[in-house]
């Protein structure tokens, strides 16, 4: 097979090359052996609830190894990668460390409040699970342990269009608060169906991802692809009745490389906000120009994020992109942000720029693969302490005090 067919099957489709480039590769295509396609994560052995951990993570990056351990390498890649030369993916995580919190001194803090809305919606605390394809490849229950770790969190799951399970599989698993996160299906009839399955069955936001075209070297060197039962589920959740299990991999390869829009434009927005009364939210912010095309749009909300560093490589980091992000809002429509958090500090120092909330996507999966619903709960919680001791040193009662005057930059 091509390998850049194998990298585009590993975005469902969307983001990846212009759907045409791919077609033309999937035509190309010869079938991998069965061998040759990643294996899900068939054993469940993570900790179950009450189960020791083998190695009790303390931080995020403590799931990394425990990740490694349970997944086939081509997988693991995938999630931990980022594009190219992976210089927008180190810069994410730099950005953070480069700047500096100056704390007030005798502030009498010692009880915090970490709980905020977005959108209208009230959390537990301001860091929500970004949305995350193949998460059903990570770990057996996919989505479905995610939406169940946010809603005991307390937090919001936003539902990636690609994660591997249907729209009503997510919205079942569990009563937290959930957004739907939309890669759009070039077959506008079907991405109407998508918006009105997501509305009915409970999601109260869509985030349309814009940032688009993903090239990963990891993957094409590993030829990471998805099983053909996954593709095939993934397609047919999408709504596509017309393939079954009759078609050959090649073709389902085809098929998907045609079913998704990846050309969109304002007409889009324009059309999706006549059919939805649900909240929209651009996802892939980074200049002061989109913010205002946002705000033309009549959008409700935006993610600042380059993707986690998974898109055009040579972007900067994302909490650079933050501050002049949010004075264009100016209050205008909510700012939240992704790509980088791997501490409880981040959160505050992306929160002292002026976001409401943020969104992590790594440690989601790290912690999914490693553990499963226990696995994401855990990370949730780190954050949580982490962000709690943050607030705490800073003089932050709540998460309403946390502002720019914490930043080093701002204070001198
Ligand atoms: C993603 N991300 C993503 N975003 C999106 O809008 N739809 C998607 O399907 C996916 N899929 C996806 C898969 C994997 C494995 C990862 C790691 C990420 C991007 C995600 O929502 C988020 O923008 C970044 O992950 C944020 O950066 P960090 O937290 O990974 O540093
Ligand atoms: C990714 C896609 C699918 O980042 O959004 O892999």
């Amino acid at each position: 097979m091509d390998r850049r067919t194998f990298s585009q099957l590993l975005a469902f489709g969307a983001g990846m090359f212009s759907a045409s480039h791919v077609a033309a590769n999937a035509a190309a295509a010869d079938a991998p052996s069965v061998d040759n396609v990643d294996k899900a994560v068939p054993d469940g052995n993570g900790p179950v609830d009450g189960e020791a951990w083998p190695a009790s993570p303390v931080t995020i990056n403590d799931f990394i190894p425990l990740a490694q351990a349970k997944l086939p390498k081509a997988t693991f890649e995938y999630i931990t990668s980022g594009s190219e030369d992976e210089v927008t993916l180190r810069d994410n995580v730099d950005a953070f460390r480069r700047l500096r919190i100056l704390p007030p001194l005798l502030h009498g803090v010692q009880k915090t409040d970490l709980s905020t809305s977005v959108l209208g919606q009230k959390v537990s605390m301001p860091i929500l699970l970004a949305p995350v394809a193949a998460l059903r490849l990570f770990h057996p229950e996919g989505g479905r342990a995610s939406a169940r770790a946010a809603a005991i969190a307390g937090t919001i799951c936003v539902t990636s269009t690609s994660v591997g399970n249907s729209v009503e599989e997510v919205a079942a698993a569990g009563n937290g608060p959930k957004w739907f996160q939309l890669y759009v299906p070039s077959d506008r009839e079907l991405a109407k169906q998508l918006v009105k399955r997501a509305e009915a069955s409970g999601y109260k936001a869509l985030v349309v991802t814009v940032d688009l075209g993903e090239r990963k070297d990891a993957d094409l060197r590993n030829r990471f692809s998805l099983p053909k039962d996954m593709l095939l589920k993934h397609l047919r959740d999408i709504g596509h009745k017309q393939v079954s299990d009759r078609n050959t991999y090649e073709e389902l390869v085809a098929f998907n490389a045609k079913a998704w829009d990846v050309s969109l434009s304002v007409e889009f927005f324009q059309w999706l906000r006549r059919e939805t009364r649900l909240p929209i939210i651009l996802k892939g912010v980074l200049t002061k120009e989109a913010v205002q095309q946002a705000i033309d749009l009549k959008l409700d909300g935006i993610v600042v994020s380059n993707h986690g560093g998974r898109r055009l490589d040579g972007m900067p980091a994302a909490i650079d992109r933050l501050k002049e992000v949010v004075d264009a809002a100016d209050g205008r429509l909510e700012v939240l942000f992704d790509s980088g958090v791997r501490r409880g500090g981040d959160v505050l120092k992306a929160l002292a720029m002026g976001a409401k909330a943020v969104l992590i996507g790594r440690p989601q999966a790290w912690s999914l693969a490693a553990g499963g619903e226990t696995g994401v709960k855990l990370a949730l919680e780190i954050l949580r302490d982490e962000l709690t001791n943050a607030m705490i040193s800073s003089g932050c009662a709540t998460v309403d005090d946390i502002s720019p005057s914490l930043l080093l930059s701002a204070a001198t």
